[in-house]
């Protein structure tokens, strides 16, 4: 019941009417990096959710044992755990998977610090994806994600199997986080200032559009600028206070289960699960900027329909012109890591 209780909150920011779960189609949800700081309270908050129907949790260390403890808890889904050599067995039938592989920073680092490590974890599991899960939703969490995503995406290509429908990088803390600091400057619940966040998940790549909210749209001044910085950088605060420990992980935990939520609720056949993510996208194309993250209605296939930006403040317009150039940059680097 406390799990339940749980996923409805998780599942909270829908737009969407109400859902039966009973109509459910049963999802196999693969995890690689499920030993992880965000990969064991992400297994959790997914064992806990309704449209989950079986879990397999994957990690070069500590897999099994999450998957034991994880597998007591009293929701329906199965749960099977897969050490290092056993990539094909946990990506078998797996229609949605969960990146969270790789390393986190340490105090004084930026996102783009993890490439030379985190770029090879990721290509070399998407092209096991391509082989073994081609039809498989991915998820990816793993930094930088404005240059992993190219990456999953090239890989996929590369073997013949990329469709842009259903790939995605998951900005989604940078949008609870948005919407909590807003609560917290206008003083009402977060729910009451959903933030649309658009752009990659990177400092000034990230671009919270606070004046489409009506409470995000009173804020301005020197209280803007350091709203604004703060959803940029808040991901630095919490590094620096785990002083070498690792990044965000419970939040991020959270934000990644709020997601799959979404998804699986699109995948589902749900109506109007709109949700910002990182996919790619032709708003900005012509700007070179071939992925983007923006509002997403999710469907049956994945993505259904990327949306326009919307009406920009002049402030939210300088954002994004500083924000296009280095997501570029980014993803450039991505594409070239696999070619
Ligand atoms: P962690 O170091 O605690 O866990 C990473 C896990 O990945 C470890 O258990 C490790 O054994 C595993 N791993 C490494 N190579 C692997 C491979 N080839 N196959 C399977 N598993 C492998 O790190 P944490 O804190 O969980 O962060 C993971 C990633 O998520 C980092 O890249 C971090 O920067 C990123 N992150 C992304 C956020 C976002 O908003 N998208 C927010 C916070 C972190």
């Amino acid at each position: 019941m406390l799990a339940r209780t749980a996923l409805r909150s998780v599942a909270s920011t829908s737009r969407a009417s109400a859902f039966s779960t009973s109509a459910a189609r049963l999802t196999r949800v693969a995890v690689l990096g499920a030993g992880g700081g965000i990969g064991q309270p992400l297994s959790l908050l997914l064992k806990s959710d309704a449209l989950v129907s079986s879990l397999s949790l994957y990690d070069i260390r500590g897999a099994p044992g999450v998957a034991a403890d994880v597998s007591h808890i009293d929701t329906a889904s199965e749960v099977n755990g897969y050490a290092a050599d056993k990539i094909d067995e946990a990506l078998e039938g797996a229609q949605v998977v969960v990146i969270p592989a790789g390393v986190p920073r340490k105090p004084g680092m930026t996102r783009d610090d993890l490439f030379n490590t985190n770029a090879s974890i990721v290509r070399d599991l998407a092209a096991s994806i391509g082989r073994v899960a081609p039809t498989a939703h991915i998820l990816v969490i793993s930094n930088p994600v404005n240059s992993t995503v190219p990456i999953v995406a090239r890989t996929l290509e590369k073997a013949g199997v990329f469709d842009p429908k259903r790939v995605f990088g998951v900005t989604t803390l940078d949008v609870v986080r948005a919407a909590r600091f807003t609560a917290g400057i206008a003083g009402v619940k977060p729910e009451q200032t959903p933030v649309t966040v658009v752009g990659g998940h990177s400092g000034a790549t990230i671009v919270p559009l606070l004046s489409q909210n009506e409470h995000g749209k009173a804020i301005s001044g020197d209280v803007y600028e350091k709203l604004v910085h703060r959803i940029q950088f808040g991901g630095d605060e919490v590094v620096k206070a785990k002083d070498g420990a690792g990044s965000a992980t419970l939040s991020m935990a959270y934000a990644g289960a709020k997601f799959t939520n979404a998804l699986l609720r699109g995948l589902n056949g749900e109506q109007g699960v709109i949700t910002p993510t990182f996919v790619r996208s032709p708003l900005f194309e012509d700007k070179g900027v071939d992925f983007f993250s923006s509002l997403v209605e999710l469907g049956p296939e994945g993505v259904q329909k990327i949306l326009p930006l919307g009406q920009l403040s002049a402030e939210e317009q300088k954002l994004l012109d500083a924000c296009l150039p280095e997501l570029k940059k980014n993803i450039e680097k991505g594409l070239a890591f696999v070619a």
